[in-house]
């Protein structure tokens, strides 16, 4: 995990009243669904967009929902030691940094509170891991979290307009990141 992002960056579920119409992180497609579907969604419960605010702006969003993956989907290594009907995930479905704020550990912030959020499904609910439909720039960025890509049941996933590539990163993984960066 990088640790470090803009002093008093704040991440909280998004809000009715927040101004969504600005956000701008260089993807028309997250953008758009930033501004048109992610109200919508999160009031539906379809997803939960968490927003990272600095200074009362909105800099960047993450939006995820627990789904299911199939053994046959996982790294080899874990397919062995686990069974072959449907194993609960979460899907972290978008990312986004506004671009101005971009590199600053911001993307990162996000990215932890997902993955912390993927620890508690696990111990209420069960949850193998967090899976990402990453863009074809952003898969750098998940693996050097260690997110590995993996084979999905139909191939490449059509997200919106570019196809995405699955990658997937399991709980034990998270859970030894996230207790190393507390114990820091
Ligand atoms: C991808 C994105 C979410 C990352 O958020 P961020 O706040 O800029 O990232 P962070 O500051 O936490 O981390 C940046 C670091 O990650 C690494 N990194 C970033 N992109 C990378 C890539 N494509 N490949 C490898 N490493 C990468 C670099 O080490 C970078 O460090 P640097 O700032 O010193 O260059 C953001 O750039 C973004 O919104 N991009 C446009 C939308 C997008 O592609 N979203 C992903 C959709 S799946």
């Amino acid at each position: 995990m990088r640790p470090l992002f803009p002093q008093g960056t704040i991440v909280r579920n998004l809000e009715a009243a927040d101004d969504r119409r600005a956000f701008s992180c260089g993807h028309p497609d997250l953008d758009r669904y930033f501004r048109d579907y992610a109200g919508q969604h999160s009031r539906r419960g379809l997803s939960r967009v968490q927003v990272a605010v600095l200074n009362g702006e909105i800099v960047g969003y993450a939006a995820s929902a627990p789904g299911h993956i199939t053994s046959s989907e996982l790294p080899s290594d874990l397919r062995r030691r686990l069974p072959h009907y449907p194993l609960p995930i979460l899907r972290l479905a978008r990312l986004a940094v506004a671009e101005e704020h971009q590199h600053r550990g911001i993307g990162s912030l996000l990215l932890a509170t997902v993955l912390q959020q993927a620890l508690g499904l696990r111990d209420q609910y069960g949850c193998v891991g967090v899976v990402i439909d990453a863009k074809a720039e952003a898969v750098g960025y998940y693996a050097t979290f260690g997110f590995q890509v993996v084979p999905t049941e139909s191939g490449q996933i059509q997200g919106g307009a570019a196809p995405t590539t699955q990658m997937f990163l399991p709980i034990g993984t998270i859970e030894t990141a996230l207790r190393h960066d507390s114990d820091k």
